[in-house]
């Protein structure tokens, strides 16, 4: 088995894997999204103070596991510093007392794999990931060849989610909450641009629309003027904005590339209408689209573990002494080739 552990943000996470079956035999998060929700996004050394926390609570509970345990495995880019560290650390202290090795996995490629958790991986296959940190179309070959298409210029999709939530004075994190408010709204009452649209450019930008968003919520007279209606039609019409912009760029992405088998992953994943939109896009271009579980769509150690098997059949392990964090500079292309 394999010991998987994730605090890339704000949530910790443990997971136990078995190696030769891919069945995940033990998985516990614990958010922290109440703790950051009155600052409207992620704090990180709050986010450290809490992983220290939770993360020994949770590894109380996989002592039974140790004996079989054949290595640890840890994300140790990209992320928040200050949390990573927080997983490195016991990662490290475990891998040198059990005397088993260690495997360093990457955040982004880690959620790749959390569409194949219990489940054989499929390659060639191209991903558009939507998290909080990153957007971008990524053409994987295979576990050792991934490669970037298109990647934001700035803000991320879940970010641009998270912004806009709290610029109406809804909380965090912003996705789920407009998601929810916008089933409610009128999708076409306010006029927002959609990002690079008359643009030949094969890329995702989101502040633009980011600002359209915040002028919209002064023309009302701020959120605390703004009516429920308000805030649903505004969170409807953002949306929108956002799934035109990602399926027009998928669409360039899509006449160019043959392969088949198109996924989405990342938190913002999760969203049902932006889902709904990537169905009838791969009907129309004959694709089969592959989604992973809701619950393994936000950050978890279910799929860190399931990389981790990869790694661990290819004997991609790090030494212990010489792992280290990489908070990658969140908008950087081409930073997992
Ligand atoms: O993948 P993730 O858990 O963390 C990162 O790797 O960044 O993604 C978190 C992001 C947050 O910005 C959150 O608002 C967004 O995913 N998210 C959503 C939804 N659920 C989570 N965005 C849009 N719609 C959702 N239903
Ligand atoms: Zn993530």
């Amino acid at each position: 088995m394999i010991l998987s552990i994730e605090s890339s943000c704000d949530d910790s996470s443990i997971a136990i894997t078995e190696i030769e079956t891919k069945k995940l035999i033990y998985h516990k998060k614990i958010s922290q999204e109440a703790e950051h929700s009155a600052y409207g996004g992620v704090v990180p050394e709050l986010a450290s103070r809490l992983h220290a926390v939770a993360l020994p609570l949770i590894l109380e509970e996989t002592k039974p596991y140790f004996k079989s345990l054949k290595a640890i495995a840890v994300t140790n880019q990209p992320g928040l510093g200050v949390t990573l560290l927080e997983g490195i650390a016991m990662a490290k202290s475990l891998a040198m007392l059990l005397d088993v090795p260690l495997i360093a996995v990457h955040h982004l490629k880690g959620h790749i794999y959390s569409l194949f958790i219990e489940e054989e991986s499929i390659t060639p296959l191209l991903v558009l990931l939507i998290s909080g940190g990153h957007t971008q179309i990524i053409r994987v070959e295979s576990f050792e060849k991934m490669q970037i298409l298109a990647t934001s210029m700035d803000d991320s999709v879940g970010e641009s989610f998270d912004k806009c939530a709290k610029m109406m004075g809804l909380g965090y994190p912003g996705g789920p909450l407009i998601e929810a408010l916008a089933k409610e709204g009128d999708e076409d009452r306010f006029d927002l641009p959609v990002p690079l649209r008359n643009s030949p450019l094969i890329a995702f930008s989101l502040s633009g629309l980011k600002n359209a968003v915040r002028l919209k919520v002064e023309a009302c007279g701020g959120y605390e003027s703004m009516s429920h209606q308000d805030k649903c039609d505004l969170s409807a019409s953002f949306q929108k904005a956002i799934k035109l912009h990602l399926i027009q760029k998928t669409k360039k992405i899509f006449a160019k590339e043959k392969i088949r088998d198109f996924a989405i992953v990342g938190g913002a994943s999760a969203n049902g209408y932006i889902r709904e939109a990537y169905e009838g896009l791969c009907d129309e271009f004959g694709k089969s689209l592959l989604v992973a579980p809701l619950e393994y769509c936000s950050d978890n150690a279910g799929m860190i573990g399931r990389y981790a098997i990869e790694a661990y059949h290819k004997k991609q392990f790090i030494d212990p002494n010489e792992i280290d964090i990489i908070s990658t500079k969140k908008h950087s292309s081409g930073d997992f080739l």
